[in-house]
């Protein structure tokens, strides 16, 4: 798959709602209904962070939930690449880029949404063919206030930030035209998943799924 062909890939997955829900998921038990809850909320796009040890497993179950559209985060290895599409994911998400990651993702298929927090990290993606880039972390590394700055001069980069986000804030970036989404965990809240609150999870996705885009 080719740089440009991921963009455009990462661009469809980051128009479907204004917010990827960002997911660290220690017992497998609550994939599913997790997925199950956001999904209904009206958030399709999930991406589980590779960061516990069940997180494969937690793709493998949320990508056989119906209207659910499962990505891997926190890629770092060509093996977390490989493994990510062998769980099912449909998406891959870095903090950063770099050569081997971007590598493995063209050649396995997978569309990925490449992390970059400078201009010049936006310009070797952008040079490399990526014009749709994961900014991160988003809030640490001048937030709204640098996205719009970086719009001025690189107009064709289009951004999904994560990192910091809340309810509250995401309006500031989405009402940026570089914006195409942002990431976030505030719809999954740790207490609701371990009291099962599925109902409060759809709430927090619902009020997410409803925030106006520019
Ligand atoms: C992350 O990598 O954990 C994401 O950027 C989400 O960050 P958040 O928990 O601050 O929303």
């Amino acid at each position: 798959m080719t740089p440009t062909q991921q963009s455009l890939h990462a661009a469809e997955i980051c128009r479907l709602a204004p917010v990827v829900p960002v997911l660290v998921i220690d017992d497998l038990a609550l994939a599913a209904p997790l997925a199950r809850a956001l999904v209904a909320g009206g958030l399709p796009a999930l991406e589980v962070t590779l960061r516990t040890t069940c997180a494969l497993d937690a793709i493998r179950a949320m990508a056989e939930v119906e209207g659910g559209i499962v990505g891997a985060g926190t890629l770092l290895t060509p093996a977390d690449v490989k493994a990510a599409k062998a769980a099912g994911a449909r998406f891959g998400v870095s903090p950063g880029a770099t050569d081997r990651i971007i590598g493995a993702c063209e050649d396995e298929g997978l569309p990925l949404l490449p992390g970059a927090a400078t201009a010049s990290e936006i310009m070797a993606l952008l040079e490399k063919g990526y014009t749709v880039q994961k900014f991160f972390p988003a809030e640490q590394a001048g937030g709204a206030a640098y996205l719009k700055s970086i719009g001025a001069p690189i107009p064709q980069v289009r951004f999904c930030p994560t990192g910091g986000i809340s309810l509250k804030i995401a309006p500031d970036y989405l009402a940026l035209k570089n914006i195409l989404c942002v990431g976030g965990s505030w719809v999954a809240p740790k207490e609701a998943l371990a009291t099962g609150d599925w109902a409060a999870v759809t709430r927090l996705a619902a009020e997410a799924a409803g925030l106006k885009r520019a």
